[in-house]
């Protein structure tokens, strides 16, 4: 059979599926970008990103100029597809579980468009064993295969195309077409069961999100030592090998870390101690920077700036980010706050030299290289737990 598009991606719209359609697209791939949210159909159909994807929008242009690329939200359109490419969020609750079952309803809802002669690809990072009731639910004989996207966001464009690609699947014939596909955009592929795939996404994410806890740790006890800890990060790291891509500490925040650590807690059954240590200390990080401030400030009334509101750096992508945290907490002590983002549109945030201007205390919120230039008056009090400084040089 013949289809119209060679690619339908649901959620097509979103931070993974858009640039992951772009690139098909620029393989010369018959594109279509399922999303239930239209908002940036016209946006998109423009040319323009509607978030920051850095090289994206190059290539989004020459895609829609060949055709290659359309955006719907009618289901029933992936018929035509042969490829179908789930890439929907798959958030936590209030209560830190997975909603396992809104990602199974979005699946049947589809299922009734889906045939045996496609291939499913499921994209999102789920909570382990979801991959096998996926299966249950569509029937042995649908090709359904699992291939996690583990690109940073902002970077999808650069990174894919250097990635080897994990693919797993319920059949041989799932493997080797999902393989097939995916070779057109990636380094390399790797193929593994779909169980090890599920856990090696979230084990990545988990590690990552571990790491940071850690250093966030390590600043924390160096500040009640009055030492500086970023001297002792580059004593730890200079000419040192093993300790290559020690991170500095920061908020660890965004869409997917928490999330994802999250997703293997509640696979031990909440009995991850690591895990739910590492989201202690990191989502401890605003409460404890405002206790370093009022041990020499007062906070009540007092102009305090935050300076980047993205989750983190260099990116338009305010989800989740722990500045806000900051914020609900600085304003619940008193002080009088005000924000600035270079990359986020929100008319209630006013501009960097505004902000300096406007501040008796500046906190960096997301370390954005354009902040690593910036002139603070030596009167003004900065707070930089991510040490741009030192980035600076
Ligand atoms: N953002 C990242 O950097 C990143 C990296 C690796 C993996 N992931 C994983 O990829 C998945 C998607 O993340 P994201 O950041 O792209 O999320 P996102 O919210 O940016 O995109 C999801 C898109 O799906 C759409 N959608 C939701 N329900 C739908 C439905 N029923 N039908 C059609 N469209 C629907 C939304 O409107 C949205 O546009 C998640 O599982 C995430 O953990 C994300």
């Amino acid at each position: 059979m013949r289809y119209k598009y060679d690619v339908a991606i649901i959620g097509g719209l979103g931070h993974i599926g858009l640039p992951l359609g772009i690139l098909f697209a620029d393989k010369l791939k018959n594109v279509l970008l399922l999303d239930n949210n239209l908002k940036d159909k016209d946006k998109v159909m423009k040319g323009q990103m509607p978030f920051i994807e850095y090289g994206a929008e190059s290539l989004l242009k020459k895609a829609l100029k060949r055709n290659l690329i359309h955006i719907t939200s009618l289901p029933e359109e992936i018929k035509n597809a042969k490829n179908i490419i789930f890439c929907i969020g798959t958030p936590i609750d209030e209560y830190l579980n997975p909603k396992t079952n809104q990602f199974l309803d979005v699946i049947s809802e589809y299922s009734k468009f889906i045939n045996k002669d496609q291939l499913i690809i499921i994209r999102s990072s789920v909570f382990p064993g979801i991959c096998k009731q996926v299966n249950k639910l569509l029937g042995p004989d649908i090709n359904l295969s699992f291939c996690p996207e583990r690109i940073v966001q902002g970077y999808a464009i650069k990174e894919l195309s250097k990635l080897p690609q994990i693919v797993s699947g319920f059949s041989e014939e799932a493997i080797s077409l999902a393989g097939k596909l995916f070779q057109e955009v990636s380094k390399s592929i790797i193929y593994t069961s779909v169980t090890k795939a599920e856990l090696a996404k979230l084990y990545s994410n988990t590690w990552r999100y571990i790491q940071f806890a850690a250093t966030n740790q390590f600043y924390m006890i160096s500040n009640d030592m009055g030492e500086n800890y970023e001297d002792i990060r580059d004593l730890m790291m200079e000419n040192y090998p093993r300790m290559s891509g020690f991170p500095s500490a920061g908020f660890a925040a965004g869409p997917c870390l928490l999330k994802d650590t999250m997703q293997l807690s509640n696979l031990s059954r909440n009995a991850n101690f690591l895990a739910q240590a590492a989201m202690n200390i990191n989502e401890r990080m605003p409460e404890y920077l405002i206790q370093l401030i009022k041990k020499k400030h007062f906070l009540e009334k007092a102009k305090v700036g935050i300076l980047g509101m993205a989750f983190k750096a260099n990116i338009d992508d305010i989800r989740d980010s722990l500045s806000f945290k900051l914020k609900k907490l600085l304003s619940f002590e008193g002080a009088e706050v005000k924000c600035s983002d270079e990359f986020v549109n929100d008319p209630k945030y006013i501009s960097k030299e505004e902000l300096i201007d406007y501040s008796e205390i500046i906190i960096i919120g997301a370390p954005h290289d354009i902040y690593q230039n910036i002139e603070i008056p030596t009167d003004k009090i900065l707070y930089d737990i991510w040490s741009l400084d030192k980035l600076k040089k």
